[in-house]
C-alpha cells in the first residue's frame, strides 16, 4: 500500500504544489480545501501524515491540531504545519496543541523532505516502543498557562493505570519543573515558550518540559535541597539573598520514579511506571 499524505490547502495552486512535491518521495497525496474535509478524509483513509496549512476558511488550522491530537485515534498522525508567519511556532499563545513539524513559507522542496523525515521518524519511533499517545503543548509564561497545562494531563492520562494520587503527584511535578522553567530558564519572559510533552508508554508516562533558557548545571546547586541534608542550603539562599524555597527539584524528584536533564539542563524528563514495578522499561 503506498503511503498517503493528507495536503490540507484551501489554495488550489499551492495545494497541487504540495501534492507535486509528496509524489516523488513516494506518498499519494490525498487534497482537501477545508477543515471540514480535512477531518472526513482523516477519518476514512488515516493518511500516514498530514501537511496542514495554517489558514483555512472554515477551521484554523491550530484548532484543527489540537482537535487531531487529542482524539485517541488520530494522535499519532504527524502533522507538520505550514505557516506564513515566521514566529508561529515561537509565537506566545495561551496553552496550544503544537505540531510535529513547522514548516514557513517559502520553504525549498529540501526542507519539505527533511520536515516529512523527521515527522514519520517520530512516527515509527513511537510505533516501534508502543507508545499509544503524545500530545505537546506550547505554552505562554505564565503560571494560569502552566496550571491549565498540568490540569490536562489528567484528561490525557485518565486512561492509564494511573491512580489519582499519582495523576496528583505528576501535576504538582509539572508544576515545580514548569515554575522552574519559568521564573530560572524564561527569567520570567511571559512571551517565551514553553514546550510539555505527555507521552503514554505501554508500562509508563513520560513527561518532558524544555524551555528556552541557557539551562544549568544540576550538579553545581548549592542553594537547593539535597537528600543528604534537606536544609543546609538555606543558609546559602540568605547569603546570596534568594527567595526561600530551593525544595522543588528534590520534591519533583521524588514524586517520579526517573527524572534526568538533558545536558544543558533546559530540558527535564520525568517517567512514572504504572506500577511499582523495576522493569526497565520506560
Ligand atoms: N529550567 C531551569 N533553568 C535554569 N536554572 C534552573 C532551571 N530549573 C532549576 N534551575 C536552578 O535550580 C535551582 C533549584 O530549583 P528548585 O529546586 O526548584 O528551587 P527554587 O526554584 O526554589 O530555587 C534554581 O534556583 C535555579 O538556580
Ligand atoms: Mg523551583
Amino acid at each position: 500500500m503506498p503511503r498517503t499524505v493528507l495536503v490540507v490547502d484551501d489554495e488550489r495552486d499551492a495545494n497541487d504544489i504540495l501534492a507535486s512535491l509528496v509524489r516523488p518521495h513516494g506518498f499519494e497525496p490525498i487534497q482537501v480545501f477545508s477543515g471540514a474535509e480535512a477531518l472526513a478524509e482523516v477519518a476514512r483513509r488515516h493518511p500516514d501524515l498530514i501537511l496542514l496549512d495554517l489558514s483555512l476558511p472554515d477551521i484554523d488550522g491550530f484548532e484543527l491540531c489540537d482537535r487531531l491530537k487529542r482524539d485517541r485515534e488520530t494522535n499519532l498522525i504527524p502533522i507538520i504545519m505550514i505557516t506564513a508567519h515566521h514566529n508561529a511556532k515561537e509565537r506566545a499563545a495561551g496553552v496550544r496543541v503544537g505540531a510535529n513539524g513547522y514548516l514557513i513559507k517559502p520553504f525549498t522542496p529540501e526542507q519539505l523532505r527533511q520536515a516529512m523525515d523527521e515527522a514519520i521518524t517520530w512516527h515509527n519511533e513511537h510505533q516501534q516502543h508502543g507508545t499509544t499517545g503524545e500530545i505537546n503543548f506550547d505554552i505562554r509564561s505564565e503560571l494560569n498557562y502552566l496550571a491549565q497545562a498540568s490540569d490536562m494531563l489528567a484528561d490525557l492520562f485518565a486512561h492509564t493505570p494511573l491512580t489519582e494520587r499519582h495523576i496528583k503527584d505528576l501535576k504538582q511535578a509539572v508544576m515545580e519543573m514548569g515554575g522552574n522553567a519559568i521564573e530560572w530558564g524564561h527569567r520570567k519572559n511571559a512571551d517565551l515558550v514553553l514546550r510539555i510533552t505527555y507521552r503514554i508508554n505501554p508500562n509508563s508516562v513520560t513527561l518532558i518540559i524544555k524551555d528556552q533558557g541557557p539551562g544549568f548545571d544540576p550538579r553545581d546547586l548549592p542553594h537547593a535541597a539535597c537528600d543528604e541534608d534537606p536544609i543546609r542550603h538555606l543558609e546559602i539562599r540568605n547569603e546570596l539573598g534568594l527567595r526561600e524555597g530551593g525544595f522543588g527539584i528534590m520534591l519533583a524528584r521524588g514524586l517520579v520514579d526517573r527524572f534526568w536533564y538533558n545536558e544543558s539542563g533546559n530540558q527535564v524528563t520525568m517517567v512514572k511506571h504504572f506500577e511499582t514495578q523495576n522493569s526497565a522499561e520506560s
